[in-house]
């Protein structure tokens, strides 16, 4: 089945679920972001592992739903954090709302992702929700090191591969495991598919960053040249660092010491120092060194050869991604 047939079946099960109840102030923005779109790539991965690893994907509907709503409160969050107007090419929930809605909503969306989890029976929902547990904790890790990383000027590639590693891949590795789990696979399938998808969320979060500075505006659906405006220590920025001449660093590191309340010539002049350092094809090697390794995982796993081709060509279909 393809990634087209999974994003069909977790939608009608999405909407089969009543998001508003009273009081609307609180779910009416949950529903807001859960209907927004996105392209549900965790929970897809979710009912592909499962269906690989036991020809049953219906039965992860549940967990692929909480990693979807965990995602989403995610975003609430992070887009406070980041102070960004756009996400999904709408308002971002605060911006529609209120910071203190986007705060409590997101709170409500932590609790009722854990809820999916009662589908299960005890051996299943312990797995998962250890899983789960530790994944947010860590997702809060990466989150609070992106923001810290905004006002340091010390931070190297290492450290962010880290964090990225901690707030993106962590989950998209997750999703899978959550797939495994339920088809209650093998020990050592289960921790591949999470190896698997701790490279591809890595390759994810670069092709994110690059997206962020280089991406269309008409459909990237997020404000293009958010993370220059708040400073993000991303790849594209220490790449160039390491790569530029003094000039060119000198400027960069100038341009990053403080936010700004117009940034329409901060963002020209940082792209323009990427672009005349070749940051662009350097970043892209990296992404496709991400999703190399992640694909080596693929050979040491227990699984029909289709099966890899499958999950293949969803890492190939992320890596050339415009939104
Ligand atoms: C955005 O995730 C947050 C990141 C980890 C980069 P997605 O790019 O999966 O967002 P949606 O759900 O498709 O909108
Ligand atoms: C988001 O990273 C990671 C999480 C939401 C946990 P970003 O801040 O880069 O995500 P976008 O670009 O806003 O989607
Ligand atoms: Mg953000
Ligand atoms: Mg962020
Ligand atoms: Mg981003």
């Amino acid at each position: 089945m393809d990634i087209l047939h999974y994003q069909k079946e977790f939608l009608s099960y999405l909407e089969s679920k009543k998001w508003v109840r009273e009081p609307k102030n609180l779910y009416e923005p949950i529903d807001y972001i859960l209907q927004l779109g996105g392209k549900r790539i965790r929970p897809v991965l979710t009912l592909m592992a499962a269906d690989i690893f036991s020809g049953d994907f219906k039965k992860a509907l549940p967990a692929a739903l909480a990693v979807e709503v965990f995602h989403n409160f995610t975003l609430i969050h992070d887009d406070i954090m980041d102070a960004a107007p756009l996400r999904r090419g709408q308002k971002t929930v605060h911006e529609k709302w209120n910071i203190n809605t986007g705060i409590l909503s997101g709170d409500a969306m932590l609790i009722l992702a854990y809820q999916y989890f009662e589908n299960y029976d005890a051996d299943v929902f312990q797995k998962l929700a250890k899983l789960f547990s530790k994944t947010a904790l860590e997702v809060c890790d990466g989150q609070q090191l992106d923001v810290d990383f905004e006002t340091r000027t010390d931070v190297t590639i290492a450290q962010y591969v880290n964090m990225i590693c901690l707030k993106t891949s962590v989950l998209v590795a997750a999703a899978l495991k959550m797939g495994a789990i339920v088809a209650k696979t093998s020990e050592e399938n289960a921790n591949l598919i999470y190896d698997f998808g701790l490279n591809l969320g890595l390759a994810f979060q670069l092709q994110d960053d690059f997206l962020d500075t280089f991406g269309d505006p008409k459909t990237f659906g997020k404000q293009v040249g958010g993370d220059i405006i708040e400073n993000k220590k991303t790849y594209l920025y220490l790449k160039a660092l390491e790569v530029a001449n003094e000039n060119d660093g000198g400027k960069l590191k100038y341009l990053y010491r403080k936010k700004l309340k117009e940034n329409t010539i901060k963002i020209a002049d940082v792209r323009r120092i990427f672009e005349r350092n070749d940051i662009p094809s350097l970043i892209k090697q990296e992404i496709e060194r991400y999703t190399e390794k992640a694909f080596e995982t693929l050979t040491k796993m227990d699984i029909k050869d289709a099966d890899k081709e499958r999950l293949k060509s969803f890492g190939l279909w992320l890596m050339k991604r415009t939104v």
